[in-house]
Order: structure tokens, then C-alpha cells, then sequence
């Protein structure tokens, strides 16, 4: 496999172009931004951590019969993925409230809810990503009726898996944001990533944030929060 030129240069990763016209490979940095780039800084060890990470629970998900872009790790930042147009839908999917809900609604942060929910964002940073339903999506084109049922499939399909799986590591899955792909077919697959960079994590027990929101509300410990996670459900920093 051959790293070519770059194709994209994102807020947390850049994007190769390689030898087969089907393939990329994305490449994690150290970079961390808030607010829609708003606030930038660093959280050393990141890209390393949110790309084995994400690679990791792919590859579960793909057993668990969510297909995904992943194709193989390369190395602690690269990994080849295959070539998707995303879809430009932010796909939230939140088990408690926290973040923009609590804020939104008018509510603490914490209340666990009976069942999760779903929103979406329309990923266009000039607009600050703006909250949309499936019928502004729909008249928008952003996606068809039919992938916007199986994206939602697939979102709550990864909230079950995710919700355990942080379960058994003795952390509560908050919410995260989720980005699918379509493949030259057609076929929708989940993109991105799934890391401490779009998830809020919280430890069961103490409460305390084990994810990006250290590094949006100058919390500090951003850097261990990111290996705590690494370390419990991997086994390794
Ligand atoms: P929110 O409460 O700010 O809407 O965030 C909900 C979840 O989505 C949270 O886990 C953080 C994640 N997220 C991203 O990954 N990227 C974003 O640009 C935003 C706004 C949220
Ligand atoms: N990633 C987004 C940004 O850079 C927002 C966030 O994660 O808070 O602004």
C-alpha cells in the first residue's frame, strides 16, 4: 500500500490518497478543537489512542454485523479505511443528558433516560452544524428515507454494543456523535471515529469525565482521561 497525496486536512485528522482508488488511509493527529474550532489545543497522545480505539471497536461492530470503512491498522496513528463519500448528517445518540441537550432543554446534566435518543446535525461548519429532523434532511437531500432508517439502525445498534462494552469497563456511555459513509454501491458504513473525542464517557462509580469534555471545560487531565479509557478496554496506554 502506498501513501499518496493529501487529500483533506480535518480538526482532528488528515486524510491520504493511496495507490488503489478505493482505499485511504486517515492519519490521527494531537490536535483537539471545541466549539466549532473556536477554542484549539493539544491533547498530547490523542491521535494514537483515538485511532486504535476506534479501530478496536470497528472491528467489534463489525461482528456484530454493523459494517464500517475500517479496513486495516497501519500504524499507532494511520489506518487504511475504505474510500466513502460521508454522509453529512452528525448523528448524536445520548443514553443521559449532558452537553447541548441539558443546555437546550433546561436540564441538569445526569438524568439517565428510559430509552435513548437520536438527533441530527447537518455537519456544515460555516453554519455551525445545525440541529435538523429527517424531513429537513429529506427536502435538504442529504440522505434518502431509506438510509436515514438505516443509519438510525445502525446508531442505536452501536449505542447497545457501545453501552456494554463501556459497561464492563466500569463506564456509563453519556452520549456520542457518529458519521456514516456511503461506498461507491451505495452501501451506507460507518465513518469516523468513536473515541474520547466524540463520546462522553463517565466513570460509574466517581462521576468523573473521561473524555473530550476535560479539554472543552479546562478541566485539565485530558491526557490521562484518554489513557484511563485506552487502558481499561484495552488493556494497554
Ligand atoms: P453535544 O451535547 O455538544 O451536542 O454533544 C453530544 C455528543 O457528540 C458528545 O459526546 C460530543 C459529540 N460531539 C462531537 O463528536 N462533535 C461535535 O462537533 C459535537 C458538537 C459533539
Ligand atoms: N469537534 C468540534 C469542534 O472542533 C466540537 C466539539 O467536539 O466540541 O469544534
Amino acid at each position: 500500500m502506498e501513501k499518496r497525496e493529501q487529500l483533506y486536512e480535518g480538526k482532528a485528522k488528515k486524510v491520504f490518497a493511496t495507490d488503489d482508488p478505493e482505499k485511504v488511509i486517515v492519519s490521527y493527529k494531537d490536535d483537539a478543537t471545541a466549539f466549532n474550532g473556536l477554542k484549539k489545543g493539544t491533547i498530547v497522545g490523542k491521535g494514537a489512542i483515538n485511532n486504535r480505539m476506534t479501530n478496536y471497536l470497528m472491528g467489534r461492530l463489525e461482528e456484530k454485523g454493523v459494517p464500517t470503512h475500517f479496513v486495516e491498522e497501519l500504524s499507532d496513528r494511520e489506518t487504511l479505511v475504505k474510500k466513502v463519500s460521508i454522509v453529512p448528517l452528525e448523528v448524536i445518540v445520548r443514553n443521559i443528558s449532558a452537553g447541548s441537550f441539558a443546555k437546550r432543554y433546561g436540564v441538569e446534566e445526569g438524568i439517565v433516560f428510559a430509552q435513548p435518543t437520536i438527533e441530527f446535525s447537518y455537519k456544515c461548519d460555516e453554519l455551525n452544524d445545525p440541529l435538523l429532523n429527517e424531513y429537513h434532511a429529506l427536502a435538504l437531500k442529504l440522505a434518502t428515507r431509506e438510509e436515514i432508517a438505516l443509519i438510525k439502525k445502525y446508531a442505536f445498534d452501536v449505542n447497545d454494543f457501545l453501552k456494554g462494552a463501556m459497561k464492563e469497563i466500569g463506564i456509563d456511555l453519556v452520549d456520542f456523535k457518529l458519521e456514516f459513509g456511503k461506498l461507491p454501491d451505495g452501501t451506507i458504513v460507518l465513518a469516523d471515529e468513536i473515541s474520547p473525542d466524540t463520546c462522553r464517557l463517565w466513570d460509574e462509580r466517581t462521576h468523573d469525565k473521561l473524555d473530550k469534555d476535560r479539554f472543552r471545560r479546562d478541566l485539565g487531565g485530558a491526557e490521562e482521561a484518554y489513557e484511563e479509557v485506552m487502558r481499561r478496554l484495552m488493556g494497554e496506554e
